[in-house]
Order: C-alpha cells, then sequence, then structure tokens
C-alpha cells in the first residue's frame, strides 16, 4: 500500500476514531509538556495506566521541573517510586535529569537521536516523545501497536525476530501521519488498549475493519504470532 492509501485506510479513520472515543484527560496530556511527556513514558513502560496516574501526580508535584529532578538526592526519587518496580527506571531518570542540565542546557532535546542515546530512553520511548512532545513524524514499536500492525497488515512470524521486527518499524513510520502526530501515536496505543485488544478483540466498533486482514480472514487471534 502507498503512503496515501494507508493515510486513506489506517491513519485517518484512526485519527477520526481518536477525536471521538481516544483517551485526551491523562494527567500527561494536561499540559503534555516534553517534560511531563518524558516522565509518563517511563513510568508506563512496564505498568498500566490506572497505576501510574498518582505515582506521576505526586511525580510532578515533588519535581516540577527537570532541574528539581536533577537537583534531587537519589533516595527521594526512588522513594517516591516506591511501589511501582523496575527501579532501574528511576535511578535512570535522575541520571538524565543531570545529563539533560549539563549537556543540554535543562531543556529536554527535540531530537530523536539525541533522546535515543539518554539512560532508560530506547527507539520507542524517543519516538513517544518527539511525536507527542514536539509533534513530529515519528513512530513507536509497543505491543499494543505490533497488535495492531500484525493483524492489520496480517505479519506472520515472531514480532521479536529481526526481519519481523524490521519490517513492522517500516510500517509503524509508513502509518504515521505527516500531521496530528502527537494525537496519532495516543489513537495508535489507545486502539490497542480499547479495541484491538489481545483477547476478544472488538472489532466490529473497530475503524479499521474495512482494511484489516486479519479481520477479512477471521484470524485476529493467530496475531501476534507467538514465539
Ligand atoms: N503506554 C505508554 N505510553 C502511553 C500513553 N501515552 N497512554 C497510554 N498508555 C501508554
Amino acid at each position: 500500500m502507498d503512503k496515501q492509501n494507508l493515510y486513506k485506510q489506517f491513519s485517518k479513520p484512526l485519527l477520526n476514531w481518536f477525536a471521538l472515543y481516544g483517551r485526551k484527560n491523562l494527567p500527561w496530556q494536561l499540559p503534555r509538556t516534553p517534560y511531563r511527556v518524558w516522565i509518563s513514558e517511563i513510568m508506563l513502560q512496564q505498568t498500566q495506566v490506572q497505576t501510574v496516574i498518582p505515582y506521576f501526580e505526586r511525580f510532578m508535584q515533588q519535581f516540577p521541573s527537570i532541574r528539581d529532578l536533577a537537583q534531587a538526592h537519589e533516595d527521594e526519587v526512588l522513594s517516591l517510586w516506591s511501589g511501582l518496580g523496575y527501579y532501574s527506571r528511576a535511578r535512570n531518570l535522575h541520571q538524565t535529569a543531570k545529563k539533560v542540565m549539563q549537556n543540554h542546557g535543562g531543556v529536554l532535546p527535540d531530537n530523536y537521536q539525541l533522546l535515543n542515546e539518554l539512560p532508560g530512553i530506547g527507539p520507542s520511548t524517543a519516538a513517544a516523545i518527539v511525536s507527542q512532545a514536539f509533534n513530529q513524524p515519528v513512530a513507536i514499536l509497543d505491543g499494543n501497536v505490533k497488535r495492531v500492525l500484525t493483524r492489520f497488515f496480517s505479519i506472520k512470524g515472531y514480532p521479536e525476530q529481526a526481519q519481523i521486527k524490521k519490517r513492522l518499524w517500516e510500517l509503524a513510520n509508513s502509518c504515521m501521519p505527516q500531521e496530528h502526530c502527537a494525537d496519532y501515536t495516543q489513537a495508535i496505543m489507545d486502539l490497542g488498549a480499547m479495541c484491538c485488544t489481545p483477547k476478544n478483540p472488538n472489532c466490529l466498533n473497530c475503524p479499521l475493519q474495512n482494511s484489516c486482514l486479519a479481520f477479512k480472514h477471521e484470524e485476529q487471534h493467530l496475531y501476534p504470532t507467538k514465539k
């Protein structure tokens, strides 16, 4: 499918669905600043939205800016993290805040490569930040997105396998529109969480039903392929 068709059959219906049903009141969306997007994306890496919300609120109260975070003691950061688990995330967060103060004048870089090099920020988190905080057309590829894409394009094979993963990154970036990039990133995550779910996906109410190859062949349950 060419870019124009992908927009018509994938990105546009997805954005329209998001306008009606997507999540637009998450705390890190009000306001959607780079610092808030970064902190939320790290917390959301291994933790559910509903669990993250109170932690995020407390974190913002304690550390309203990157400078506040950079100047804190590690113990303080870790104690606010207590209960969220995966504590290396908190240590990396703190390290990154210090690096941003030292190397980037206290401003989170609006550059995918630079973000990707910071502690705790991998390719998908860097993409989540530049798309949501800076509205740049860079695609994420997390578990939800892998499920949506493997179903829509009927991509067979284990998604963590190098060849399959490369193909999924390409598709993810082909689907990313040039406008409304922040909403699009939230939209594809929301579709995966609310509609294109692992079990019993709600295909009859899915905005992508018309062109989804898995739906066409009644094979939603076969994607993504297990190891
Ligand atoms: N998981 C990672 N980022 C997220 C976001 N912005 N909204 C919901 N779930 C997420």
